[in-house]
Parts: C-alpha cells; sequence; structure tokens
C-alpha cells in the first residue's frame, strides 16, 4: 500500500518537473513573515537575515508604489546570495509588478546605444494598469428572427429578444449585427453578452433553464444562471502594459510584433514624448494608474561613466522604477574613466544609493543550501556526503559544491545507485577542479601551456584588465 503511495507521488512529481532546473529554481520568494522579520529556511532561502529583512523593507516601499526612482545596491562576496534575493524579490512581488533583470553588460551591444538600452530597461519596469468602462448588454436569448426584405437584393431584417431575469426586450438589428450573431450560431437560450460600442458578441454559455435540451446543444455546452436585473450594464475591462510595450506598439517602424522578435531597435524620442503626456492624461482623468516596478541590473561595475551618469538623471524622473544593482567587486576603476571608487560606481551615484551588503554564509547554512538544491534536482544524498560536500563549500565556494551535487548524482546513478554516498562526492571532488585547484594546476604546468602570464614568483592569481 504504501509503495503504491510513493509510486503516485513520484509520477506526480515528475509531470510537474517539467521545467528545467536553473540556479535560482529553488528561489520562492524572500522567506519572510507577516512582520516582515526573516525565517531562518522558507520559501527556499537560508540564512542571510539582515539582507532579507533589508529587502523586505524595500518590497514594502516598492508595493506602496508611492516613492520613485530609489536606488539600491547589493554588495558582497561572490555566491553570497545577491542574485538570488534579487529573484526572490522578483517572486515576492508577484506577476502584476514589473521587474526587469538584465547584466550591466548587456547595454554593449551593437544594435543600440547605451541610453537606448537603459531607457528602455527602464520603461519596461513601469507598467500601467489602464482602466476602460463599457456598456454591454447582457441576456438570454429568447428569439432571433432573420427575415429578408419584401423585394430581395439581399437586404434582410432582423429582431432579437433578450431577457434577464427581471426584463425582456427587443432590439432591431443591422446587418452587421445579423452577420455576428449568424457566425457565432446564437440561438435561443443562449446566454450573451454584446459590447454596445464594438458590436462584438460574446457568448457566455446556454441557460441553466434548457439544460433538459442537453442531448441537442452537445457535449461542450456550458450551462450558466440567466443574468440579473438590468439588460445594460457598465463593465470594467483592466489591461495592464509596460510603458515599453505601449512604445514599441506605438511606434510605426516596428509594429507590435516587434515584442515577440525581441528586435524593437531604437524608439524616437517623441514617440516617448506623447505616450507619457497620454499617460498624464489618463492618469489624471483616472482611466490609468502607474505601476513602478523595479529595474534589477545584476553585475553593475560593468555600467560605465556613461551609464551611472544616465542613470543618476533617470532616478529623477516621476516615472522612474526602484533600481537595484548588485556588485561584487571592492574599490574598483570606473569604466570609462581612470578613477577608482567603491565598487565601481561613482561616488554621485553611490551617494543616492542604500547599500545592502551580503555577507559569506556559515556552514550550517550552507548544508542547509546545499540540502535545498538536492531537493531541486532530485538527488538523494547520504548524511555524510552532504556534510562532505558542506566541507568542500567551506574549503572552496558555494557554488562549485552546487555543481558537484549534479555530477555526484550522475556518478551514483552510473552505479545505480539511488542515493549519492560519500564515495560519489570525492570522486567529482577529484574529476572536477574547483579555482584554486585549477590555479595550482595552470603553475605546475605553466611552460606547456600557450600564452601563459603567470610569473613564476607564485604571489597569487593576476586578475589583468584589458584597457580599452
Ligand atoms: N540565502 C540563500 N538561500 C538559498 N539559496 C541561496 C542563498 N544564497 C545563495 N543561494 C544560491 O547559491 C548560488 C549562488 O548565489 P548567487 O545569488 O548567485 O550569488 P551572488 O549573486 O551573490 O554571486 C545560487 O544558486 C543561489 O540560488
Ligand atoms: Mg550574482
Amino acid at each position: 500500500m504504501a509503495s503504491l503511495a510513493a509510486a503516485q507521488v513520484q509520477e506526480v512529481r515528475s509531470i510537474t518537473r517539467i521545467e528545467r532546473i536553473g540556479a535560482h529554481s529553488h528561489i520562492r520568494g524572500l522567506g519572510l513573515d507577516d512582520a516582515l522579520e526573516p525565517r531562518a529556511v522558507s520559501q527556499g532561502m537560508v540564512g542571510q537575515k539582515m539582507a532579507r529583512k533589508a529587502a523586505g523593507v524595500i518590497l514594502q516601499m516598492i508595493r506602496e508604489g508611492k516613492i520613485a526612482g530609489r536606488a539600491v545596491l547589493l554588495a558582497g562576496q561572490p555566491g553570497t546570495g545577491k542574485t538570488a534575493i534579487a529573484m526572490g524579490l522578483a517572486q515576492a512581488l508577484g506577476p502584476d509588478t514589473p521587474f526587469t533583470s538584465m547584466a550591466g553588460s548587456e547595454i554593449y551591444s551593437l544594435e543600440m546605444s547605451k541610453t537606448e538600452a537603459l531607457t528602455q530597461a527602464i520603461r519596461k519596469s513601469i507598467g500601467i494598469r489602464i482602466k476602460e468602462e463599457s456598456e454591454i448588454i447582457e441576456g438570454e436569448v429568447v428569439e432571433v428572427v432573420v427575415e429578408r426584405a419584401a423585394g430581395g437584393g439581399g437586404a434582410r431584417t432582423g429582431r432579437l429578444t433578450l431577457k434577464t431575469t427581471d426584463m425582456e426586450t427587443n432590439y432591431d438589428m443591422g446587418t452587421k449585427m445579423i452577420d455576428s450573431l449568424l457566425k457565432e450560431k446564437v440561438q435561443a437560450g443562449d446566454v450573451i453578452t454584446i459590447d454596445k460600442a464594438t458590436g462584438k458578441i460574446n457568448k457566455l454559455g446556454r441557460s441553466f433553464a434548457r439544460a433538459r435540451d442537453y442531448d441537442a446543444t452537445g457535449q461542450q455546452a456550458r450551462f450558466v444562471q440567466c443574468p440579473e436585473g438590468e439588460l445594460q450594464k457598465r463593465k470594467e475591462v483592466v489591461h495592464t502594459v509596460t510603458l515599453h510595450e505601449v512604445d514599441v506598439i506605438n511606434s510605426r517602424t516596428h509594429g507590435f510584433l516587434a515584442l515577440f522578435s525581441g528586435d524593437t531597435g531604437e524608439i524616437k524620442s517623441e514617440i516617448r514624448e506623447q505616450i507619457n503626456s497620454k499617460v498624464a492624461e489618463w492618469r489624471e482623468e483616472g482611466k490609468a494608474e502607474m505601476i513602478p516596478g523595479v529595474l534589477f541590473i545584476d553585475e553593475a561595475h560593468m555600467l560605465d561613466i556613461e551609464c551611472f551618469s544616465f542613470l543618476n538623471r533617470a532616478l529623477e524622473s516621476e516615472s522612474a522604477p526602484v533600481v537595484i544593482m548588485a556588485t561584487n567587486r571592492g574599490i574598483t576603476r570606473i569604466r570609462g574613466t581612470n578613477y577608482k571608487s567603491p565598487h565601481g560606481i561613482p561616488l554621485d551615484l553611490l551617494d543616492r544609493m542604500i547599500i545592502v551588503p551580503t555577507a559569506p554564509y556559515s556552514a550550517q547554512e550552507l548544508k542547509e543550501i546545499l540540502n535545498i538544491r538536492c531537493e531541486e534536482e532530485d538527488c538523494q544524498m547520504s548524511n555524510d556526503a552532504l556534510t562532505v560536500l558542506t566541507r568542500v563549500a567551506t574549503e572552496t565556494s558555494l557554488r562549485y559544491a552546487i555543481q558537484l551535487i549534479t555530477t555526484a548524482s550522475l556518478v551514483a546513478k552510473r552505479r545505480k545507485a539511488t542515493e549519492v554516498s560519500m564515495e560519489d562526492v570525492k570522486k567529482v571532488y577529484s574529476l572536477f577542479l574547483d579555482e584554486h585547484r585549477s590555479e595550482q594546476f595552470l603553475k605546475e604546468y605553466q611552460d606547456e601551456f600557450m600564452f601563459s602570464d603567470v610569473s613564476g614568483s607564485g604571489d597569487g592569481p593576476q586578475l589583468m584588465e584589458v584597457s580599452q
């Protein structure tokens, strides 16, 4: 019995697991409680409590939507969960708040200027909720009568009788209306809506009163209640789009299909100005609402001085999103200049930012993260194997240890074991080098490699930055 249940669970899992597993796919939120206090392990998140709490405050700020153009910098060593926290924030915000994620280096594309790339990213991070009120007629069809007018000539007249539980009305129909009724195969007993402005007909289903005609209507029929009250109603329709989508749809040179191909090119500034004033008008009339979202720029030290100064200015605009940047650099050269600055970000921009530091994990936290990753990759691992792997993570890096989960699980599968053992982990540890051992290896055999640039003195790795 128990094994049967287990088999079923397995099956359900394999069906829901069609999605691919990515570096951050185990992250499902920030793991905070209602008071924004971080739970120890929740929603795939472990430790890094201060930074998660800070992200929770930022989350609240974004949700309230009042503050535009704030910038946040996540700063810390590689593998301390900066990207993970940004992804958690995106999940916590939900699908209705725009969240754009890009790497600093993405702006160096040949197709558009750096400022255009940044402008598009900013406008992708601002949503507008457009409310449209339309008048509709909603009722159950009592009768449809279509007659050819005497004298022929193809002219037709038609009459439609609709009812609700409270009233019944006759409508005269024009040719266009008759055509669309015939096209939709509307017949007595259908519950329909007609948009008064466009004449669009929508079939909601069959009235329950007609349920006994079931055989005649076929199996697909959906039964609904006969509507109540007035036949004429006002209905509110809400669309949420980003400013960038509005730009693309309105830029004649590209057309909205460009949204799907991703090839939107540069958008003229006149178009953006027109759209800005249109949106402002809608907001004034109460037709549209702005939803400020988040622009996340990972590896922000890859931006150059022009981008930083552009961002400085863009943050001041009323329609600016909250900008979150992440970097793992210390004091380094600002791209495009010969000046050095903390995180490679100019001081005037740093001055506007609130900085959230991330710190290295404790062994216990590393173990917990590795455990979550094992679950995410559907990998059974014995307890001592996990202990060894945690040891590897403390001595090398968390990312390297995460890589070993996948490889060790494959090795275990080769020997038809269901569980990864300590030996499997040791084996892949010797098969695949981490950064430190790889460097040792290079030093040992430097003469046999091409273009070796390491000075023999052994004074640590040399990172050469190519000057522009
Ligand atoms: N607090 C955490 N909880 C769960 N997983 C984490 C946490 N911090 C990092 N990770 C995972 O560890 C890996 C490396 O972290 P990442 O966010 O890419 O580091 P960074 O961006 O700071 O260099 C990723 O797979 C990430 O999802
Ligand atoms: Mg990262």
